[in-house]
């Protein structure tokens, strides 16, 4: 138990951004704080935390607190443990006596199998530095590989002695249970008797995010072909391979601070390039990565750079993986190490400057580095050429971002010798495939806009693939002025009365036709809306108005206000019931906005027109002609939606 005064101490002790900043990267909003919520997953930070008040709250899952709290839901631990990890944290002494093996068995069984764990990493330190093989077999192989003692120290390395029971015998005497040495994978249970999984290989430790052993990877030593080089611990219920990274503990600072992360492959990557005073990096141990580890890096920083060696036969086969970075939104770039050398053998021979001159200097970006990568193969085979284009289609399609895309696009159009347009037109199709799939269908709601109106679904025409996004401020807010205000109604129904609310309705109409908010500050409130969607209408209104940012917070009460108009106003002040209004007047807007799309669109492709009539590019011509008649017809539908919706 932890006495009253020293509970106070502890929490008047703790800053809660530096606390929460540990595992977050907070970034200075006004008076307060703000990240990307650890809690749930979102792209648009609604996380903030005030230092004055020494609380955080989350506006997308609503989950608050002061900095035990953050403590213990983000680490999984109870209260006291929570204050135990404070107390280290702020140098506060908390007086307790040693856990007796009683209380280790009271203990629930995960922090018994962390307890476990950390008992072996201070016993297999110990036998590296204290014990004779230990110091002559392993210790002096760490240091041949070129590992200073005080890195060996820093990362808690240790040994297993090649005797069969040793470590297992000790844990025993020691009073820590079979049930747990055997569950976090240390020991194995083989009739009655318990054998140590690792001996006779040197352990490298795996830490949680925030410190604590949860398992190890382990080394032979020996140079038989038949033993594996690598041992993991087996999955438990503290370690989750697919959660982890290691050593993120060790480079969670430094990729907050130099905002980029390093991806390598293994343990002695990551230790050789912290000795090298590059400590940024970690490693996804072996598997291939997975959405968990994608996120937990994205809490830290943007930028990823996948580290390669060169005869890496796996290039090819990790390359799926990067798209996966990619579809988070993470910015990837990837480095090639020369002939021969991994990211261990090249820092272990170079000095830390030209570590960090090499890396600057081959890092490229990913697409361009897949593009060449597989145009080289795929140079005189139309088949794989095909594919090549379609793979990296695929990869620029998962980038979030449209100004990123289209930089992309250009690009590879450049590199694959192939049109612009084409690869854009690919690129919008698969898009709105994927985009389509979550969103409802407006088309699936046919209620008529009145009785009288023959059902016809109210769903406008769709955008051809070559129109892309075109700013028109005045939509843009009437849009979002819906959304905020009426985004819970109910607008249509279907056959079975499932409701597409007005939210619902302008989601998945902008979606579908891959249009995306051109000011900014509208279009974070639209795609924060998504997160608050569980809330009722009010309060997700309530939500912006009382947003952290100061510019979301000024656009929505503007939006809100009684003095916004909206262009048709003869609806808003008709005497119809709201709810009829709505259905007239939402499909409009968006009407509306397209409409106002494909005219500016229009003037655009007849400039086009003008360009290569001026050059006598009749190929060109004929290509804009065509287009331009689409937009024609297209036209020509809003205007007759526009017309029937206003009479
Ligand atoms: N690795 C692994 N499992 C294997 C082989 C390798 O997990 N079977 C990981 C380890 O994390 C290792 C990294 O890949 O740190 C690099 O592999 P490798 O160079 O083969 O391991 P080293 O220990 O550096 O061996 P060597 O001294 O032969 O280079
Ligand atoms: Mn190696």
């Amino acid at each position: 138990m932890i006495d009253r005064a020293t509970i106070d101490k502890i929490i008047d002790a703790s800053d809660i951004t530096e606390v929460i900043g540990d595992f977050v990267s907070l970034k200075k909003r006004g008076v307060n704080y703000l990240a990307c919520c650890p809690f749930h997953n979102e792209k648009t930070p609604s996380f903030s935390v005030s230092a004055a008040k020494g609380i955080y709250k989350c506006f997308g899952c609503g989950k608050a607190g002061n900095a035990v709290s953050f403590v213990m839901e983000h680490e999984h631990l109870t209260y006291v443990e929570a204050l135990k990890y404070l107390g280290k944290k702020y140098g506060i002494e908390i007086k307790e006596k040693e856990l007796t093996a009683e209380e280790i068995q009271a203990g629930t069984k995960r922090e018994s199998l962390m307890i476990v764990s950390a008992y072996a990493q201070d016993y297999f330190s110990k036998t590296l530095w204290e014990h004779p093989d230990g110091k002559n077999i392993a210790l002096s192989y760490f240091r041949e590989r070129g590992f200073s003692d005080k890195t060996i120290k820093k990362f808690q390395l240790g040994y297993c002695l090649d005797s069969r029971s040793a470590f297992s015998n000790t844990a025993i005497k020691d009073g820590y249970k079979k049930e747990y040495l055997v569950g976090v994978g240390l020991s194995i249970e083989r009739e009655e008797d318990l054998f140590d999984r690792f001996y006779g290989r040197v352990l490298f430790p795996i830490h949680s995010i925030s410190g604590r052993v949860i398992a190890f990877g382990a080394r032979t030593l020996k140079q038989d072909k038949n033993i594996a080089k690598y041992l993991n611990s087996p999955e438990s219920e503290i370690y989750i391979k697919s959660n982890v990274l290691y050593g993120i503990y060790f480079a969670k600072q430094a990729i907050v601070r130099s905002q980029k992360c390093y991806l390598v492959e293994g343990y002695t990557d990551v230790i050789s390039m912290h000795q090298a005073g590059v400590e940024n990096v970690v490693a996804s141990s072996g598997t291939s990565l997975t959405t968990e580890q994608i996120r937990l890096i994205k809490r830290f920083a943007p930028n990823v750079t996948v580290l390669y060696d060169s005869d890496a036969a796996g290039i090819k086969a990790s390359l799926r993986g990067i798209d996966m970075l990619l579809e988070e939104g993470l910015n990837v770039k990837v480095a090639l190490f020369p002939e021969g050398d991994d990211p261990d053998s090249f820092a272990r021979k170079h000095s830390a400057s030209e570590l960090e001159a090499f890396l600057a200097d081959a890092e490229e970006d990913f697409i361009s580095f897949k593009t060449k990568l597989l145009a080289k193969e795929a140079q005189n085979d139309p088949i794989q050429r095909a594919n090549l284009i379609s793979d990296v289609v695929r990869s620029i399609s998962m980038i979030p971002d449209t100004i990123t895309r289209t930089v992309y696009v250009k690009e590879c159009s450049r590199l694959m010798e192939m049109e612009e347009e084409l690869l854009s037109g690919e690129v919008a199709k698969l898009r709105k495939k994927r985009l389509y799939e979550g969103t409802k269908d407006p088309r699936a709601y046919p209620t008529p806009l009145s009785p009288e109106d023959g059902g016809e679904p109210l769903t406008t025409t769709p955008l051809p693939s070559f129109v892309s996004n075109i700013y028109s401020e005045a939509s843009e807010k009437e849009l979002l002025h819906f959304i905020l205000k009426y985004g819970d109604r109910p607008l249509f129904l279907d056959a079975e009365n499932n409701k597409l609310s007005v939210a619902e309705y302008i989601i998945a109409e902008l979606r579908n036709d891959e249009l995306e908010l051109q000011n900014l500050q509208y279009r974070k409130i639209f795609d924060e809306y998504a997160q608050v969607l569980q809330l009722p209408a009010e309060d997700r209104s309530k939500h912006f108005i009382n947003h952290p940012d100061q510019g979301i917070m000024d656009v929505a009460i503007n939006v809100l206000s009684d003095n916004y108009q909206i262009s048709i106003k003869k609806y808003i002040e008709s005497e119809e019931p709201e709810d009829t209004k709505l259905r007239r007047v939402v499909p409009y807007t968006i009407a509306a906005y397209k409409s106002n799309i494909t005219k500016q669109a229009s003037v655009a492709l007849s400039e086009q027109l003008n360009e290569a009539q001026k050059r006598n590019d009749s190929e060109q011509m004929s290509l804009l002609v065509e287009r331009l008649r689409t937009l024609q017809a297209i036209r020509n539908t809003f205007a007759k939606d526009l017309c029937r919706l206003t009479t």
